[in-house]
Formats: C-alpha cells, structure tokens, sequence
C-alpha cells in the first residue's frame, strides 16, 4: 500500500480535529487510516434517473469495507435532462455538469480523499464523474447506474422516447393532450437512464470505452442482481486501485479516447459525448484532441448496431447480445488493446475473452448494419470550429439547400412551427443559444423533436449553436461552432438567406455574397451582458468554447484556444 495522503501525522491540527469528528461519528480507531473512498452518490428525489442510486451506493459501501477501505457518501448537485430542464430554456443542464466537478473537487481534495467511486445516471452526470477523475487524478471507477424499462401503451412499446417526439403530434393536433397524458403515465417503468442510444447511454459506453467502468457494466438494466454485483464489485477494486496508485491519467490516454470515439461512432451515439469527451480530455490536460479523433474515424467507423432512435434494436436487446464489450469485438481491428482499464487488465485482454451474442444485433467492421459515417463533423462558413451531425442509419449523402429562418429562441421557433409559419425546404437557424450566449448552452432539442413529431424531420435543416438530446435527429447540426454571441457567422444570417449542408463534402455553408456578409459584420455588436446572477453568470464568464468541451476551466497565461480546421468553402 502506498503511503495514502489521507493519513496525517499525529498531533497536527488537520489529524486532531478530523480525527474528533469522524470519532464522533463512531469510526473506530482501526479504520482510521484505511483507504478513504469518496462514493460519489449524483442523485435526489428529482428524476427517476437517479432514483435507485442510494441503494447502490450501500452496496459500494459494503465492498469498500470488505476489501479493507473506509467508505464516505458523498452527495452531489444532480441534473436530470427531462426535469432540471424547465427553468431558464435548459441553460441549467450543461452548465451544471462543471457545477458537479467541481463540487467533487471541493470534497474530495478538501478531505484528501484516496479514490473515488462515481455513481453515474443521467446525461450529464457521466461526464461530470469522468471530468472530476481527469481533473483530480485519484484512483476512480465509475459505477453506470442502468437503463430504465419502458412501458406498454395500446399493446405497444412506448418510451421516453415516443413521449418526446410525441409533444410535436400534440403540437399540430394529430394526437390529443389526454393521449399523450397517457403514453407518459406508462413509458417509464423504473429508475434508470432513458433507453434509447441517446446521451445518458452513450455516455455510459464511452466510460466503460475508455477503460474507466468494471468489464460489462454499460447498458444494463437499472434493477437485478447484475447492477449490484458490479457495484459491489466496483467498491472492492477502488481499494486495490489505490493500493497499486493506478489513476484516472495512467487510463484515459490517447489510445483509450481513441476506443472511446470509435465505439460512439459504431453505435451512433448522442452528438453530445463530442463536446462530453473533450471536456475530459481537456480536464486530464493530456492535449487529446477529441474533435481530430472524431474527424479521422468518423469516415471508416460503420454503424455496428442500430439501436433507438438510431433503428428499431432495443437497448435490452443490445444488452442481451453483449452490450459495450460486444460492440468493441465487432470493432477488434480498431481498437488499441493497449489501453488500460480500471479492472487492472488491458483492453486487449478483455476483449480476447468476448464474444458477440447474437451478430444479428451486433456487427462487425466487414458487416455492419450501415455503412459510414454515423456521425459526421462539418466545417464551412457557418462553423468555422466544427458542427456535428448525426447519419444514423440514413446512409448515402445528403444536400440541403432552402432559406434560412432565423429564431432566438426556441420558444419561438416552437411558435412558428405551430403558426405553420415554417415549412418544408426551410433551414432553421436557432442561435444565441451557445455556452456564452445562452448562457450555459440552451436547447434547441425540444424543437428538433417537435419537427419530427410534426412529420417534417426530414424537410426542415436545423442549423443551432445550442444543445440538442441525444435521443434527437435528422438534418441538424448542432453546437456550431464559434457562437453567435462570440461572433460567429451563425450570428449574422438573416431570414431568407441561403444556407447548403453537404454531407459529401462535410460543409455547412452561409451564401452570401463576402461584401455583404463584411456588412453586417461591421454593423454587428457583441450582446449586451444578460441579467443573470448566480451560477450561470459565473459560468458565463469561465467558460471555454464548446470545441474544447465547454469547460469552465479558467486559462492560464499563455494557454490559448487550439486552432480548429477552418475549411474556406462558402462566403
Ligand atoms: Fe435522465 Fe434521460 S432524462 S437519462
């Protein structure tokens, strides 16, 4: 065991106060210098997606103690997307994943805790967890807390899922609020993460990707045995991580985002582990550029299995056929099986003893389920520092041109396609919605969703510097890159302007003539501060640009943005 920093030398202050504290808490003696263990329990009484955390979080405890470690609960803030998304657009939800790293900084290197174990649910909460390990460097394992179980509405399934798009049915009057009413009294059936491929899930196989979860515990049911023999499990290997010093920076290497990417590209993951996984390796301050490794894998990484929103699979399904483990078999030939894991063993190692359960849920690199890309970064003039969108299954190119319809708000842009005041052919650009403009990056995912629910997916582009679910697609490029409220081209579109996606050439693209466009640049003016207070003011002012994951790690002298691709194409 090596000398654990939580063990301070007799007689000083920090030893004598802690020791009458925790004394009166009725830790014995012969615990006192065991290995410290943080179990990060990111729940309340907010969201189902939380939900079953404390139970876990007991049974992490028991592990802990029988491997010889001294457990501490500790209570993080906890965003859930589908409740702490109401107040203030959404502006809360991105911005509180930074609150949650840096509440677990504050506790655990304030009590000089040696490791960590983070229970992870909902979309932001991963991130957070892994950002926090990058951050803080101690020995981690992050504990995903499963997928909840839908529901059956008129002999169908129905999930969280139908319940989003449906919102736009409700909009346009081809289904009423009583219907609706009922398909959400049943489409969730249990804590746990909402079950389709979107952030939460994507997130939860990207921890285990990048080595940092127990073998197999990504895409599990929130509830059986299985969740709790790994969280349990995970509680007795956090003190044999600390035993052999082995940390969350010996883990998360190039080679293991590498994997990480690779396996969000072969599942077609939420947009959002782009800015997500950048946010880490900005944290880990490893110089990993994720969005290089998104540009460079995104062309060969096929899609390996198609799971919702993505295609009909189900995430059960997945689960059943190997899950993570069974995705990174298909991708063998890809993967660095260098990269090290919590476990204590390689990634290569691991996957020489998986198997693929049924090939017809999972593919492979020479078989996959479609073509690539799944996920594609475009450049141009609208997003000199990267978009994404989202293929999916949709395969072959696609280019879309139509005339802009601007909107600040996606209170507004919801009213217009109410008012059927956008149609079929039009791009809608919804902007000022970025980390500075929001502030804190508001969504533009609910409109998004609702044009699908209206039937016209496929007929309106989306064009946002704002946040989008996981769970949304179509033609949508998201968190475009530099924001409107920083000056970027996003912010000078005015209605009826053309606007061209090509996915061929991976350009997005403003058409307007260089004269005009050096106009309104001329006439622009950066926004005046908004009224906020509070957290999201203190983000507002700390925070980077989504291309380096929007973290709101201040810079120090000489420490400037990376240069991202410019690609010259459009004016
Ligand atoms: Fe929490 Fe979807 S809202 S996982």
């Amino acid at each position: 065991m090596p000398e654990l920093r939580s063990n301070f030398t007799p007689g000083t202050t920090p030893w004598a106060v802690r020791r009458a504290q925790w004394r009166a808490l009725g830790i014995p003696d012969a615990d006192m210098d065991k290995p410290k263990i943080a179990v990060v329990n990111t729940s309340s009484e907010l969201s189902s997606c939380f939900s079953h955390l404390d139970e876990l979080a007991a049974v992490v405890k028991e592990g802990v103690r029988a491997a010889g470690g001294l457990p501490f609960e500790i209570r993080t803030t906890a965003p859930s997307d589908f409740v702490t998304n109401a107040g203030r657009q959404a502006r809360y939800l991105l911005a509180t994943r930074d609150l949650l790293v840096n509440d677990i900084e504050v506790v655990v290197e304030g009590a000089l805790l040696d490791g960590m174990v983070c229970l992870s649910s909902c979309d932001k909460t991963t991130p957070g967890h892994l950002m926090a390990a990058a951050r803080l460097n101690v020995p981690t394992i992050v504990v995903t807390g499963g997928y909840q179980d839908h529901g059956i509405h008129r002999d169908e399934p129905v999930d969280i899922e139908d319940v989003f798009e449906s919102v736009g049915a409700v909009s346009d009057g081809r289904l009423s609020v009583d219907e609706l009413r009922r398909m959400c009294d049943v489409a969730v059936c249990g804590p746990g993460v909402c079950a389709g491929m979107g952030t939460a899930n994507t997130m939860h196989v990207a921890a285990e990707a990048l080595g940092m979860t127990l073998p197999g515990a990504s895409l599990i049911p929130a509830r059986g045995e299985r969740v709790r023999s790994l969280a349990h499990a995970a509680g007795e290997r956090i003190v044999g991580l600390v035993e052999e010093d082995l940390r969350p920076r010996d883990v998360m290497t190039e080679g293991a985002f590498a994997n990480a990417v690779r396996t969000c590209l072969a599942v077609c993951g939420s947009v959002n582990a782009l800015r997500h996984l950048q946010g880490v390796a900005t944290e880990a301050e490893n110089g990993v550029d994720v969005y290089a490794l998104y540009e460079k894998w995104s062309r060969q990484i096929p899609l390996l299995t198609a799971v919702r929103p993505n295609g009909p699979i189900r995430v059960d399904e997945l689960d059943r056929a190997g899950g993570t483990r069974a995705v990174m078999k298909g991708l063998e030939r890809w993967q660095d099986p260098a990269a090290r894991t919590v476990s204590g063993r390689t990634a290569g190692e691991l996957l020489a003893e998986t198997a693929v359960a049924d090939p017809a849920v999972v593919g492979t690199v020479d078989e996959p389920h479609a073509p690539a890309p799944t996920l594609l970064l475009l450049y141009g003039s609208l997003a000199r520092e990267g978009g994404i969108m989202k293929r999916g299954a949709a395969g072959g190119e696609l280019r879309f041109r139509g005339p802009a319809r601007v909107f600040d708000t996606q209170d507004g842009a919801m009213e217009a396609i109410r008012d059927r005041r956008i149609g079929s052919g039009d791009v809608v650009v919804l902007r000022g919605l970025g980390p500075q403009g929001g502030p804190g990056v508001a969504s533009a995912s609910w409109f998004v969703a609702a044009i699908h629910g209206a039937g016209l997916g496929e007929d309106i582009a989306v064009v946002t510097d704002g946040q989008l679910s996981g769970l949304n697609h179509g033609v949508v490029v998201g968190q475009v890159c530099p924001e409107a409220a920083v000056g970027g081209l996003i912010g000078l579109v005015e209605d009826g302007d053309e606007i061209t996606i090509d996915t061929a050439t991976a350009t997005v693209d403003l058409l307007v003539p260089d004269a005009e466009v050096e106009r309104r640049r001329a006439a622009w003016k950066p926004p005046e501060p908004t009224s906020e207070r509070g957290w999201l003011a203190i983000y507002q002012r700390l925070v980077r640009p989504l291309s380096e994951g929007a973290v709101i790690v201040p810079r120090r002298p000489g420490d400037e943005p990376s240069a991202r691709p410019v690609v010259p194409g459009g004016s």
